[in-house]
């Protein structure tokens, strides 16, 4: 499987920041037929002039979330069929500061993927655990429960991502150890579609990439901190490519 290097720029930069940033990622992204394919995520406001600037490039955009309706009364939101006018070609559905903050639970997540996918957007599912619940030995199921009940049903025709991210690891520079990741990506192997790529997210940088991607059924990463650079950010995608 193709590997998938995805850059979550949250909630940071001005949209001249944004500009620079997919500049310098589109004037240096590896292009070979076994390179790894790039996308990255920058915040709403900044879609447009990112999807400007990244055209021919070869690199996608994607948004951080979706609304799960295609249109109507829901003031301050942003449907799926929006993301795709623009330009989204992936949209982070789930993300565990969106079930945190905006209290999204798997059921919200699942019809948002379903709307993602009803757009022609590919939804990228994230699950992960807590550190509570990793210390209370419940990560597997934790992470099936979750994955099972944000799956829409058509999630096996989109070609869909799932990405396991514990929020722990989140933008704290700490990592599972290999052998966890590898027990969780095993799990996520057997719970989701096949041809669904797998991606490792929390605290991934440069210096750790080559090890997390060589792992089995890791089939690429979502970077968030590290993402913002975009000399760090390719140091990343060329991990995932061929040596
Ligand atoms: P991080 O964030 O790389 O800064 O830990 C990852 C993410 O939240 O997607």
């Amino acid at each position: 499987m193709r590997p998938l290097i995805a850059g979550n720029w949250k909630m940071n930069g001005t949209i001249r920041e944004a500009i620079a940033l997919a500049e310098s990622i589109g004037a240096n992204a590896p292009r070979g037929e076994a390179d790894p394919d790039l996308v990255v995520f920058p915040p709403f406001p900044h879609l447009h002039a990112v999807g400007s600037t990244l055209m021919g490039h070869g690199v996608a955009m994607g948004a951080q979330d979706c609304h799960a309706e295609p249109k109507g009364a829901h003031t301050g939101d942003v449907s799926a069929p929006m993301l795709r006018d623009i330009g989204c070609a992936y949209v982070l559905v789930g993300h565990s500061e969106r079930r945190l903050n905006h209290h999204e639970s798997d059921a919200d997540v699942r019809d948002k993927a379903a709307a993602a996918i009803m757009a022609g957007v590919v939804p990228v599912i994230c699950v992960g655990e807590t550190m509570a619940q990793k210390a209370a030995g419940q990560s597997e199921s934790v992470i099936q429960r979750q994955l099972q009940n944000s799956m829409p049903d058509r999630f096996s025709t989109a070609r869909g991502v799932v990405a396991y991210e514990p929020d722990w690891a989140i933008g704290t520079g700490r990592t599972p150890s290999e052998e966890d990741i590898t027990t969780i990506h095993a799990l996520l192997r057997r719970l989701a579609p096949a041809g669904t790529r797998l991606l490792y997210g929390g605290s991934v940088k440069a210096g750790n990439a080559p090890v997390i991607l060589a792992l089995p059924n890791v089939d690429g990463v979502l970077v968030g901190g590290a993402s913002l650079a975009a000399a760090e950010f390719l140091a990343i995608a060329a991990a995932a490519s061929p040596a």
